[in-house]
């Protein structure tokens, strides 16, 4: 019976990636990169990944595509849609890319192949999902249609450098939801963009997959941006996760003080001017963390205990938080 519910839960979570870690070897050395990373994204939910330069995020969303540095090594377990992926022969990950999670990159311009036309590019991302080339023909338009492009039919037969950055994104998206994946690896889809035309590529992105039902992982270093758009929010930090909340709860009251401190990083506007604080210290990468808790450096709470082990994971509030002193870091 318990068997038969776990099975259940598995399918309805597009990915689940369960106390991860990774490690690379490098001139005879390990070199961790993930240590225990738990991150869980259900059919229809957005879910941040947030987090400084270098802390894991995009090294945590690919490994939901099985794209792991060479030689890596690993303990914990990815599955998407109750697919075992780092389990997974070749034949099973293609299957999986092809049909269940689609990836959107930072920059569309590095994943498109600039001598190919636009129709080209979306019509073989059809046909490679199993889709008759004339049926393909028939739906391109539709799909540029459907993320807001002007005159699709013409736009199918023009080159990927005649669109501007945000139109390109769109064609991107329209690609990477036309078959409607159970999971969606958004890596700062709108980080090459300008603001106004990042809040349409997120508005659309929101409504494209509320639309299908794809459960979306995005992944920013964008506190605000994040807060605003996902259900729940992961804070990364050299490596692992130090905190999980939902991005209301987390906006209002982080209970991390390097959540804390993102959120002061971060330029927004509620007050009559934006007071922006840097993070003192630089972002560790995991091999280079002090022991204990790796932000302890940088930590303006941190104390002796600090350094006595990775903090656990408790709850405080709404959030899931590693610090030993969360009722410390007031809002
Ligand atoms: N193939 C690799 N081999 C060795 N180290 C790697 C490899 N890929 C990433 N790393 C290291 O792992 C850490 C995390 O990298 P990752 O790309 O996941 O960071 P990120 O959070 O996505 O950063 P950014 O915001 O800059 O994109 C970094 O210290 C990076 O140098
Ligand atoms: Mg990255």
């Amino acid at each position: 019976m318990l068997q038969k519910k776990e099975a259940e839960t598995a399918r309805r979570d597009a990915l689940d990636i369960s106390g991860l870690s990774l490690a690379v070897s490098r001139s005879g050395t390990d070199v961790p990169l993930l240590a225990g990373v738990s991150v869980r994204v259900a059919r229809g939910e957005t879910v941040g990944l947030v987090g400084e330069s270098g802390s894991g995020k995009s090294l945590t969303s690919r490994s939901a595509l099985g794209m792991l540095p060479r030689g890596a090594r690993t303990t914990g377990g990815v599955t998407v849609s109750g697919v075992d992926v780092l389990g997974a022969d070749r034949r099973t990950l293609r299957e999986l890319r092809r049909t269940r999670v689609s990836m959107i990159f930072q920059d569309p311009r590095a994943s498109i192949n600039p001598v190919r036309r636009v129709g080209d590019y979306l019509t073989e991302g059809l046909r490679a999902r199993g889709v008759s080339s004339r049926e393909a023909a028939e739906r391109a338009p539709d799909l540029l249609d459907q993320v807001g492009i002007r005159d699709p039919r013409g736009a199918l037969r023009r080159f990927p450098h005649e669109f501007s950055g945000g139109m390109l994104q769109r064609v991107m998206i329209a690609g990477a939801l036309s078959t409607e994946p159970e999971l969606l690896l958004a890596d700062e889809p709108t980080t090459a963009l300008d603001v106004t035309t990042q809040a349409e590529v997120v508005g659309l992105l929101k409504t494209m997959q509320e639309a299908h039902g794809t459960g979306m992982l995005f992944v920013t270093h964008d506190l605000d941006l994040a807060a605003a758009i996902c259900d729940r929010i992961y804070v990364m930090y050299a490596g692992r996760i130090v905190e999980e909340a939902t991005g209301a709860s987390l906006f209002r009251s982080p209970a991390h003080p390097y959540t804390r401190a993102l959120l002061e990083a971060s330029p927004s506007v509620h007050g009559e001017k934006a007071v922006v604080k840097a993070i003192r210290g630089r972002p560790l990468a995991l091999a280079e963390a002090p022991s204990g808790c790796s932000f302890r450096d940088r930590c303006p709470l941190a104390e002796e205990s600090c350094a006595e082990g990775v903090p656990p994971y408790r709850a405080h509030g709404a959030s899931t938080v590693a610090c030993l002193r969360p009722e410390e870091v007031a809002p």
